[in-house]
């Protein structure tokens, strides 16, 4: 199922996730609405509070569907390692729109678990890497913007609230 995807103002996506504990059908039926809801959306990643869940899970697929191999779930994930540094233009369902430069690391290996509750480690670089990052901050209840300038991050939320008076957000 296609969910909407939650967008800046609603306090889901600026409040922590609670970790997944029961690897049971809820979660496979959620992970399954995730991907869809993503792909639908044409994302490379969605955070489970970007649909109104507040738990720790996010999917991922920096091959927007291409790449079989590229599609991953990871519950309760953490950044373990991180090396390097990249900066490049980045933007968020939540925020449609709206972009900013980001500075994020260039590696990023991250251990969390699959759907089935399984641990795994995995290694991402330059877009994955960043990806990581987005992903993880979304479950700590942070958004892309929060790494901008202030100014820039004025900008953005002075925009959103002309649009949310003109019913447009
Ligand atoms: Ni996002």
């Amino acid at each position: 199922m296609i969910h909407p995807i939650v967008k800046y103002g609603d306090p889901v996506l600026e409040t922590p996730g609670k970790r997944v504990e029961k690897f049971d059908e809820d979660i496979q039926k959620l992970v399954a609405d995730m991907f869809e809801s993503m792909y639908a959306a044409a994302g490379i990643g969605l955070a489970a509070p970007q649909i109104g869940v507040g738990l720790r899970l996010t999917v991922i697929d920096v091959s927007n569907g291409k790449v079989p191999e590229a599609k991953m779930v990871l519950a309760n994930p953490e950044i373990i390692y991180a090396e390097g540094q990249q900066r490049e233009e980045e933007g968020c369902l939540s925020l449609p729109g709206f972009r900013g430069y980001v500075e994020r690391p260039q590696y990023v290996t991250v251990r969390a678990q699959d759907a089935t509750g399984a641990p795994f480690e995995r290694r991402g670089e330059g877009l994955l890497a960043r990806a990581f990052c987005h992903e993880i901050d979304h479950l700590n209840g942070v958004l892309f913007i929060t790494h901008l300038s202030m100014l820039k991050r004025d900008l953005i939320k002075r925009k959103i609230r002309k649009l949310k008076k003109a019913g447009e957000w």
